[in-house]
């Protein structure tokens, strides 16, 4: 027989439904939470209602849910952390995902890689910026737009592009897409169009940047990143991308003179760089480094997007290319689906003209500072850990002791809800790492009263590492 709590108002907005044998309060609700992960009813990563809520909504008193909480925690079925709730661990059990089917699980403090602060969203201006596109849009804008996009968005950028980024930008050469992803596909397509078949990409990096390039037909060459950014000198290919204001995920920004190399390269070899701005507005240290393109325009893609800048939801990237390349771009355009959805582009030219795009960049500038500083005066005192890439940007690298594990500090810090990476599952996969072991710390995501919590995590994961003398 079961007791059946079908659909408890648990909390605004969540329903729990537990099926709870008979017995103890307490073993009865803890294996019907356990049931419920077993069977994956209850996801990795689902955040439970606070002990006060469920304990009224099942009538049984606080403390059987506290308790039941505890336990369960122990077991490891469930995370905990003070102030940021309760929440479903990874399943011990679990079988593998089919191939290709990761899990989407999004840790419940995340400091992956570069991720912008949700909470900061102006969401207000963004809305009213939205409804005005929607009532204003001509015929024409509502139906389907020229594959470059629409001419008001394409404006409004190049305007912005050329004030803030220093970008040598025109509308007509002004290309609109859904995110930095699918420019950088249609950008790889058209290159391989004219003839391109290798393409140099910095050795770490996102897998599924490298991914569209070989999906385009592009063979990858890997080129080594020290402490000036990419090594040009390496550089044997007929394209390279390249993050040059912020090498991602280290942090370095291209230094001058390799910044003239790699121009140099393009002049003489006939390549394309293919510069990837994805966080320039965000520089802390001194005036922003302007974007590489301003030097060789007619060599240059510059590829830019508003997922660190305002949320990736908006699913707005642009692109500024060279004359040559425009008709290519708009014949690779086709075979990819549209671009951007026209009333994002109208609204996000809106959301430009306005100066709230400057307004909400200025602002997050100011707060992503305050949070690198709070991350280096919490690892201020671990002997043998030092922070690298914060002069920019929304991550930095954390060189950890060289005697100490870069995948267990990352398990000990997801053990905590705290969920990043190692610098080393940023290469290819068989690249050797040439450095010592290091974590990306994402500092834009977690809400503002977390941050002190997470990187307190960080920084315990690492002063009780265990510690192994021969790795060193
Ligand atoms: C290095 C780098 N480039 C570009 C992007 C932006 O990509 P998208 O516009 O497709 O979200 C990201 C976002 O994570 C990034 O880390």
């Amino acid at each position: 027989m079961t007791d059946d709590w079908a659909n408890s108002r648990a909390e605004p907005g969540l329903d729990l439904h537990l099926e709870l044998p008979r017995g103890g309060k307490t073993e009865a609700l803890a294996a019907a939470i356990r049931g419920a992960v077993r069977e994956g009813r209850l996801a990795p990563g689902t955040r439970l209602p606070p002990s006060r809520s469920l304990a009224r909504d099942l009538g049984v008193a606080r403390n059987t849910i506290a308790e039941v909480y505890g336990l369960l925690t122990a077991e490891g079925w469930l995370l905990a952390r003070t102030g940021a709730g309760t929440w479903v661990g990874p399943r011990p059990d679990a079988a593998a995902p089919p191939r290709g089917v990761e899990p989407w699980i999004v840790p419940p403090l995340d400091l992956r890689g570069g991720i912008p602060d949700a909470s900061a969203f102006p969401r207000t201006e963004w809305a009213a910026a939205v409804r005005r596109a929607a009532q204003t849009a001509s015929a024409a804008e509502l139906g389907y737009p020229p594959p470059l996009g629409l001419p008001v968005a394409r404006e409004a950028l190049a305007d912005y592009l050329a004030r803030a980024r220093g970008v040598h930008a025109s509308p007509a050469r002004v290309a609109v897409g859904r995110g930095f992803g699918d420019l950088l596909a249609v950008t790889a397509r058209a290159l391989h169009a004219g003839g391109a078949r290798t393409v140099a990409v910095e050795e770490y990096g996102h897998q599924s940047h490298r991914d569209i390039l070989s999906a385009a037909g592009l063979c990858i060459r890997p080129l080594t990143v020290d402490g000036d950014g990419a090594v040009i000198d390496e550089l044997d290919a007929d394209v390279v991308l390249l993050t040059p204001a912020h090498q991602f995920p280290t942090g370095v920004p291209l230094s001058p003179s390799r910044r003239a190399a790699v121009v140099d390269w393009a002049r003489r070899a006939g390549g394309t760089i293919i510069e990837d701005d994805y966080d320039g507005e965000f520089r802390y240290d001194f005036r922003a480094i302007g974007a590489l393109q301003a030097l060789a325009p007619e060599h240059v893609v510059y590829l830019g997007t508003a997922s660190k800048s305002l949320a990736p939801a908006i699913g707005m990237g642009w692109a500024v290319v060279p004359d040559r390349m425009l008709e290519s771009l708009a014949e690779a355009r086709l075979p990819l689906g549209r671009g951007a959805d026209p009333l994002t582009q109208r609204a996000l030219a809106d959301f430009i003209a306005g100066h709230h795009y400057d307004r909400h960049v200025r602002r997050q500038r100011a707060a992503y500072r305050a949070r690198r500083e709070s991350l280096a005066d919490a690892l201020a005192d671990i002997p043998g850990a030092r922070l690298g890439g914060l002069a920019a940007g929304l991550q930095c690298v954390v060189e950890l002791p060289a005697d100490v594990s870069e995948a267990e500090v990352v398990a000990a810090t997801a053990r905590e809800g705290v969920g990043l990476q190692g610098l080393a599952s940023y290469l290819p996969a068989g690249r050797a790492s040439r450095r010592g072991p290091a974590l990306v710390v994402g500092y834009g995501a977690p809400p503002e009263h977390l941050v002190g919590e997470a990187f307190a995590a960080i920084a315990n994961a690492i002063r009780f590492a265990p510690r192994a003398p021969g790795r060193g």
